[in-house]
């Protein structure tokens, strides 16, 4: 039997060759944009010139990752899940009993969260979940599958990364709309509101997400919704590379601004609230250190991670033409806030990431 370390070994001297190979011959040769190797993003002086197939000169192939079939199985809950906040037995946290699924829920005024996460904390991977949100009266109340590591307190000087999925509820009959954001050293004001092309309340969707140094991808169904690229060099925005994250879920009252911008509250009438999870396996990435508060994160060895010679790691540096052919169709589509065109909110011009996201 192969060992991994020849597998290894293997894979990447192929890869190589297909890249030097690929270099040389693409000027001469059409190039066989099979799925798999779509070129995407040309630059030449560090100037990105265009996105997508017709680019005729830059034609190195970036793989979309390739996920393993298995990512987001039915794995058991505390395979890499555990309960860290919520106090048990009060209902906020129910596993169920074949250990498979979990359901976090809003039961009363008395009882208005719920909480887990992984038992590790990452930095960079490919995270998934299955997600079956809460059906018909949902207003107020906020369901999230997100990555974090901890905000410290006082606010003006927390530094914490964080990037979200968070489900806002809606009254019945109208649409469940899906915040993204990101938090770099502490700072928030990246939020996207999504549309989704299908009810997410009455059946399991999956939500994953990709993160390595290059980029940040949100997926949904295996579909890209947002990217988010690493442009310190260029234009000095931060980009989590540092502190590693643990995977979360939640569920709170949102009443303040979740709902028509806080019009319409969380009515306990309707409790219990009931956002359910599965497909625990979905979770691989550089394990830096456990996500019980310890100080093991803050001597922890990161360089380990760049170093990973891991699928979600090596084989993306950019949206694939595919890929981007789905981000603009999702963006013309089905995207109903983006902070990179609310140009009343800033002023001053927009933030510097967003000619980078952006696809329409
Ligand atoms: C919530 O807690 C308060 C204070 O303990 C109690 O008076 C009230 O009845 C509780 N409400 C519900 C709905 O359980
Ligand atoms: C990504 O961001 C980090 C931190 O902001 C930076 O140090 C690093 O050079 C960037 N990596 C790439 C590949 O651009
Ligand atoms: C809730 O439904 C209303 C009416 O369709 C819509 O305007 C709003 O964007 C939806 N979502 C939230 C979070 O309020
Ligand atoms: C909550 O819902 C109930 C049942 O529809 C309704 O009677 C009540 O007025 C609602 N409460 C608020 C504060 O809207």
């Amino acid at each position: 039997m192969a060992s991994p370390v020849t597998i290894h070994t293997a894979f990447v001297i192929t890869n190589l060759l297909f890249l030097i190979l690929a270099c040389h011959f693409s000027l001469f040769l059409a190039f066989d944009a099979s799925p798999d190797h779509d070129h995407s993003q040309c630059k030449v002086d560090g100037e990105i010139l265009q996105y997508g197939i017709e680019l005729p000169t830059c034609m190195i192939p970036k793989r979309a990752p390739n996920p393993p079939s298995s990512d987001n199985a039915l794995v058991p809950w505390d395979r890499n899940y555990v309960n860290l906040y919520t106090p048990v037995p009060n209902g906020g946290l129910v596993v169920r009993s074949d250990g498979m699924h979990a359901d976090l829920r809003i039961t009363s005024v008395n009882q208005s969260f719920g909480h887990f996460q992984s038992k590790y904390r990452f930095v960079f991977g490919y995270f998934s979940m299955n997600l079956k949100l809460i059906p018909k009266q949902s207003a107020g109340v906020i369901a999230t599958y997100y990555f974090s590591s901890p905000e410290t307190k006082p606010k003006e000087s927390d530094r914490h990364d964080e990037v979200d999925f968070e489900f806002l509820g809606n009254t019945s009959g109208n649409p469940i709309t899906l915040q993204t954001n990101v938090y770099l050293n502490g700072v928030g004001n990246r939020e996207q509101h999504h549309y989704l092309s299908f009810d997410p309340t009455a059946a399991f969707h999956k939500y994953s997400l990709l993160w390595n140094q290059h980029l940040i991808i949100w997926f949904v169904d295996d579909k890209v919704i947002r990217v988010f690229h690493n442009k310190t060099q260029e234009v000095g925005v931060p980009f989590p590379v540092n502190r590693p994250m643990a995977v979360q879920c939640s569920i709170w009252d949102g009443s303040d601004w979740a709902t028509q911008g806080g019009r319409v509250k969380l009515n306990y009438t309707y409790a219990p609230f009931v956002a359910q999870y599965e497909g625990f396996g979905g979770v691989d990435g550089c394990q830096a250190c456990p996500a019980t508060p310890s100080t093991a994160c803050d001597t922890a060895d990161l360089s380990p991670c760049s170093d990973a010679k891991k699928y979600w790691f090596l084989e993306q540096q950019e949206l694939t033409a595919k890929q981007i052919k789905q981000l603009q169709k999702h963006q013309k589509k089905y995207i109903v806030y983006d902070y990179c065109t609310d140009a009343k909110r800033f002023p001053e011009g927009m933030p510097e990431e967003c000619r980078y996201n952006k696809f329409y």
